[in-house]
């Protein structure tokens, strides 16, 4: 459609319905809703106990420290449980911006959410979350000595938000839970993989997790966060592991802000691409839409990843997020690095330093992270060796063409990591290789002297970790990423500086672990896919009008489970929303 075509449009379309907006408010869903596979789906299990831990207002709260609360475990309720699960409910009381939110304890992040953008007042959604892996953190929160030893046990949630008079007038309120299981779960080792990490081949959660956190965070207006402003800027945190460690895992947390809060679409300019070092550049969000999530131990890489794009409720078209949840924006996903191999460079009793950067980065990333260790209880010091490092420099080729705001620019990036090491314990000596591959490419298409804009961007990655004793494999975990993304949008000016804007969306995310030990071998796959179309009169980055319609559908997949949630909306409302434990409703 060309923008000649989309003036007319607006005259004889928009125009009229602009104008009569005084007319009733449609009746749309207050209820926001994410589809995924339910967490543990818990059918007919009664938690053992529950325990709101946390309710706020978050009014005015830009700047502030996150809220805090002491937290006391009931006494009828003990370690251990065979599951925990964090709810997070929250309403807004009338318009306001979307937020990031966080949830920790004792400094260690348990859940990075963002809000919808709510367009009416008495929006509310609940967010859902298993955090069985973070049961050495719980299990501490349900030993009274320990927290009132120590004075901890403390539970924090940050939602920075602003309803002073030049903002909207939304409060968010919050109550956060914790529910207790015990006895038998109906479910699979399923339930647990909403996002492929280790802890496919690790059934045992870590027995002590340390925060690679802002230790500041109870009183300091980051919070628990560590911001990154650009790609040279890397975020050092300290720590030192107990000399019975025998496997480490750091697990990252992400959300991007200021200029990069829609790095996926960034186009790459000829200013950048030929930019001599220190050259001051004016147009910030030019820098093109790779980004690598990265850690570095004592100054050497140590593994990373390319983010997953979730789209935040104001991006593209807000009306295609209400009131469905963009993929991972309410449980928005973290990344695992297996630290294992390194051991042999961290069990001397001394302080070491976890790096966290972005690479390409521009202001700002706020991250953090949970360094996962499991220790050998039959042992005071354990042994182990890193034997094999391959880290050849990362391939990225980038190319640009533009004349005046017309033009493409593409970015293919191809990168292969290798860490080999071995731990000697009471269980053995036992050496883990960790592979890693990835393959980026983003192209950006922009026509008409701007009005139309094309984005693909596709990221594979392939992990594999493995264990084995002398020649003999013991247990093999592959995992397989891919997340596609296809954005275009068609743009004309209207009336008032704001901007009318078409849009169609395609995001999908598609991950496979295969598991092995022993003989037995396990699959799982989870396809998680939207469809987006719509148009939104803009002003600024707040939607004046608009419409989208949205077709979600995520199905998830293994030996014994298949799970299939399928949801549409349209206009704000929900045309259908179809659940099949069986994947019945499939044929
Ligand atoms: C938590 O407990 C400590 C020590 O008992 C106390 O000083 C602090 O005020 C309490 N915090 C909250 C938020 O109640
Ligand atoms: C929080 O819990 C209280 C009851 O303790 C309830 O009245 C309120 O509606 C809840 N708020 C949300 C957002 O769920
Ligand atoms: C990167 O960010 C850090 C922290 O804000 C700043 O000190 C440094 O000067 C920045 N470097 C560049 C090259 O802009
Ligand atoms: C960079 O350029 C902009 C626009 O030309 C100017 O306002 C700014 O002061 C310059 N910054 C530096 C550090 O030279
Ligand atoms: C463990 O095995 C590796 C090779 O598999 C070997 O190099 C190392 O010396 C062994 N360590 C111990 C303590 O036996």
């Amino acid at each position: 459609m060309n923008s000649q075509y989309l003036s007319i449009f607006f005259l004889l379309v928009l125009l009229p319905m602009l104008t009569h907006s005084e007319g009733p408010v449609p009746s749309i869903s207050l209820e926001h809703l994410d589809p995924t596979l339910p967490p543990a789906a818990l059918a007919g299990q009664i938690p053992k106990c529950s325990v709101l831990v946390l309710q706020q207002e978050f009014t005015d709260t830009t700047g502030s420290p996150p809220a805090s609360a002491n937290y006391t475990h009931p006494r009828e309720c003990p370690f251990p449980w065979t599951r925990v699960i964090l709810e997070l409910s929250v309403s807004a009381s009338d318009l306001q911006r979307d937020r990031i939110a966080a949830v920790w304890i004792d400094g260690s992040e348990i859940l990075r959410t963002t809000t919808p953008l709510p367009m009416a007042p008495g929006a509310f959604w609940t967010v859902r979350k298993d955090v069985s892996r973070y049961s050495a953190i719980l299990r501490r929160l349900g030993d009274p000595s320990y927290t009132a030893a120590r004075g901890r046990g403390i539970i924090s949630m940050m939602l920075e938000n602003s309803d002073s008079p030049t903002h909207l007038p939304g409060v968010y309120s919050a109550n956060v839970s914790l529910h207790f299981y015990r006895g038998s779960t109906t479910t699979t080792a399923a339930a647990a993989a909403a996002h492929p990490n280790t802890r496919s081949l690790y059934h045992e959660p870590a027995d002590i997790i340390l925060p690679i956190s802002n230790p500041t965070g109870y009183l300091g207006s980051n919070g628990f966060w560590f911001r990154i402003d650009n790609e040279t800027h890397i975020q050092p945190a300290p720590f030192a592991l107990p000399m019975n460690a025998y496997r480490a895992v750091l697990e990252i947390f992400v959300s991007y802000h200021g200029d990069d809060q829609f790095w996926y679409t960034n186009p790459l300019r000829n200013s950048y691409l030929h930019r001599s070092p220190g050259a001051n550049l004016s147009t910030p969000r030019a820098n093109g839409g790779f980004r690598q999530l990265y850690a570095n131990i004592d100054g050497q890489f140590a593994g990373g990843h390319i983010p997953f794009p979730v789209i935040y409720p104001r991006s593209i078209n807000p009306f295609f997020w209400s009131p469905v949840a963009a993929i991972g924006a309410f449980d928005m996903p973290s990344y695992d690095l297996d630290l294992t191999p390194f051991l042999g460079l961290l069990l001397d009793g001394r302080t070491h330093e976890i790096g966290l950067g972005v690479r390409d980065a521009q202001a700002y990333w706020l991250v953090s992270a949970n360094l996962h260790v499991w220790v050998d209880l039959w042992s005071d010091a354990v042994r182990a060796g890193l034997v094999h490092y391959y880290v050849p420099p990362l391939k990225v080729n980038r190319n640009a063409e533009w004349r005046n705001l017309d033009g493409q620019s593409e970015i293919n990036a191809e990168g292969l990591w290798q860490f080999t090491g071995w731990v000697s314990s009471s269980r053995g000596n036992i050496t883990t290789a960790v592979r890693q591959k990835i393959k980026f490419k983003s192209q950006i298409e922009v026509q008409n002297r701007g009005a139309v804009t094309q984005v693909e961007v596709n990221n594979k990655e392939r992990m594999m970790v493995e264990m084995s004793r002398g020649h003999q494999t013991l247990g093999r975990a592959q995992m397989l990423v891919e997340a596609p993304l296809q954005v275009q949008t068609t743009s004309v000016s209207a009336a008032g500086g704001s901007v009318f804007r078409k849009a169609r969306l395609f995001h999908q995310l598609l991950e496979s672990v295969v598991l092995s030990e022993g003989q037995a071998m396990t699959t799982s796959t989870l396809t998680d896919r939207q469809d987006a179309e719509g148009s939104a009169l803009m002003r600024g980055e707040e939607p004046v009008w608009g419409s989208g319609s949205t077709r979600s559908s995520y199905k998830y997949r293994d030996d014994n489970t298949c799970y299939l949630r399928a949801l549409n909306t349209a206009g704000g409302v929900i045309m259908i929303d179809t659940t099949s434990p069986s994947c019945a409703a499939e044929a």
